[in-house]
């Protein structure tokens, strides 16, 4: 069976002075769960939050935290980061030298498993990793920054992992983040995407509970019952 289709906002687009509010809000509209972006400085060209963030925050939410860590030296991190409140968390391919040693130190802390590709990186590399995870993320901009433009040619990538997890008969969860919008959202998820982040499509937006509800219905579309 196909993992369920889910819609995550990453708060890296919030406003960080009113975390707990914007929390609420995107809660209230129907979101999945929250994508938590951090970032080291070194492994991407920017800084974000760490786990004393995550602990405050998981007071305002019951949404699963799905934490994305775009950092060198993941393993450290890992169990700070569970202990604060992450329920998933996704390392990236290109920043880990012992990706299975990775994956297993996540799952023994009964958290689930993900790993991240670049763009530039192909579905192939991670074939011998496939049983070890849980979830793939497919990056559709460069990691760094909120606000980028979707990289189309990412949209063969959704496609080419579909159909490899279909051959091989595994349900992994094929997540998508990055540039994704009102207007590209059907496009990545008839690709084949199962979990969309979007970080400024919602938090920018006027109003971001609308964002969310019209994400929700578009993926509706897409849900077999
Ligand atoms: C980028 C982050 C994304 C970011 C997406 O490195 O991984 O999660 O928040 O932001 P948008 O949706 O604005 O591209
Ligand atoms: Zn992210």
């Amino acid at each position: 069976m196909n993992p369920d289709k889910r819609v995550a906002p990453s708060i890296l687009s919030a406003d960080f002075a009113r975390l707990a509010d914007q929390l609420r809000t995107v809660d209230e509209a129907g979101a999945d769960m929250i994508h938590v972006d951090v970032m080291d400085g070194h492994f991407v060209p920017n800084i974000t939050i760490g786990p004393v963030v995550v602990q405050w925050i998981r007071k305002h939410s019951q949404l699963p935290f799905d934490v994305h860590l775009m950092i060198e030296n993941a393993d450290d991190y890992i169990e700070p980061f569970v202990k604060a409140g992450a329920n998933m968390i996704s390392v990236h391919f290109e920043a880990c030298r012992h990706l299975n040693r990775t994956l297993n130190l996540i799952h023994s802390l009964n958290c689930r498993a993900g790993v991240v590709l670049n763009p530039a990186t192909p579905v192939e590399w991670l074939e011998d990793a496939f049983t070890d995870l849980d979830y793939v993320l497919l990056m559709s901009v460069n990691p760094g920054f909120g606000g980028q433009k979707f990289i189309s040619h990412v949209l063969r990538k959704v496609e080419k992992l579909r159909f490899m997890r279909a051959q091989l008969g595994l349900s992994f969860a094929i997540e998508i983040d990055g540039g994704i919008t009102l207007q590209n959202l059907r496009d990545v998820v008839v690709a084949g995407a199962d979990w969309i982040v979007a970080g400024s499509s919602i938090f920018s937006a006027e109003n971001p509970a609308d964002a969310v509800r019209r994400m929700k219905e578009i993926l509706k579309e897409f849900t077999i019952v």
